[in-house]
């Protein structure tokens, strides 16, 4: 049995369904309900990944845990060892923890100093691990949907800066491939997509599959924490933006390892923006 957190979010959603598809037992894990149906062998269990207790009914019987710590857990909440000790005790050998690309490229930011806990906390705690460290999403783009809906517009900061932003759907796929497979037990993967792209380009990506205009205007850095802020803990919106609007070059570099773990190349932009189409409508 599997246990996934972040079940209902954009990697969740695509890794719990491709589990199942592959014939194993899985608990999907949020702490709002699960709306709609859930795939053959798949159970949905409501629990706090940052609440232990919560957590360690969850756990009993499973030989495998993806842990995505969502929204605030990011920035506080108790101890990792808790939840790895419920882990333990519960029987499960194998751990996968969503991380990020930042504990590669900045391993002093203070934004990202909880996620660099977990991951020691991961290594520590005597089962295979696996660390999987993403770039910047290509879901981030759900934060245009809105204004392209209404006005045919993106509004997003630094315009020009380019990034090889990483579809979710392969993140899954390869959080899938470590949870199922042998040979991944110590490996840190870092995650990106094909090809750096830019805001304003990804705006056209978007106008183009649309077949209408879509106007790109350029937000300031200030404008840009502001509205970050109403949905990202505050410490993790300052980290955030310098990697949007100074990228180091390890942070616009494509990594190979997408293609490494999944055997073919990672999935370009156009291709996330096809299958999300409706939500900019
Ligand atoms: N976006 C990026 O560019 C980027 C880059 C690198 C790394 N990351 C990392 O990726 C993760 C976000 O992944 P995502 O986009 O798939 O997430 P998401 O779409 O924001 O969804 C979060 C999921 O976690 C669940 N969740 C949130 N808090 C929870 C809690 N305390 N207990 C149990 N479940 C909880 C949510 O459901 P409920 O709210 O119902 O519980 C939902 O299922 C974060 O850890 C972030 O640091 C993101």
């Amino acid at each position: 049995m599997i246990v996934v957190t972040g079940a209902t979010g954009n990697v969740g959603r695509t890794l719990v369904p491709l589990l199942a598809g592959a014939g194993e037992e899985v608990v999907a894990v949020s702490r709002r309900p699960h709306s709609g149906e859930l795939p053959d062998g798949v159970r949905y269990a409501r629990a706090d990944v940052g609440d232990s207790a919560t957590m360690r009914p969850v756990l009993e019987g499973a030989h495998a845990l993806f842990i995505l710590l969502g929204g605030e857990l990011n920035s506080r909440g108790e101890s990792p060892d808790a939840l790895l000790e419920g882990a333990v005790d519960a029987g499960v050998k194998r751990v996968v923890l969503l991380s990020s690309q930042i504990n590669s490229t900045r391993p002093d930011a203070v934004s990202h100093a909880r996620l660099r806990k977990y991951e020691a906390a991961v290594r520590a705690a005597g089962v295979e691990s696996v660390i999987l460290r993403p770039g910047n999403f290509a879901s981030n783009a759900f934060a245009w949907a809105e204004s392209v809906r209404t006005q045919r517009a993106v509004f997003a900061p630094f315009g020009e800066v380019a990034l090889p932003v990483v579809d979710p759907a392969d993140i899954a796929e390869v959080a899938a491939a470590a949870l199922r497979e042998d040979g991944h037990a110590g490996h840190t993967y870092e995650l990106t997509g094909p090809e750096a792209i830019s805001p304003r380009q990804q705006a056209a990506v978007i106008s183009e599959a649309l077949g209408e205009d879509v106007t790109f205007v350029e937000l300031t850095r200030e404008d840009a924490h502001a509205h970050m802020a109403r949905f990202m803990p505050e410490e993790v919106v300052g980290g955030t933006l310098d990697i949007l609007g100074a990228p180091l070059p390890a942070e616009q570099a494509v990594s190979p390892d997408v293609e490494r773990v999944l055997h073919r190349p990672a999935r370009p932009f156009g291709e996330w923006v096809a299958r999300n189409l409706p939500a900019f409508r």
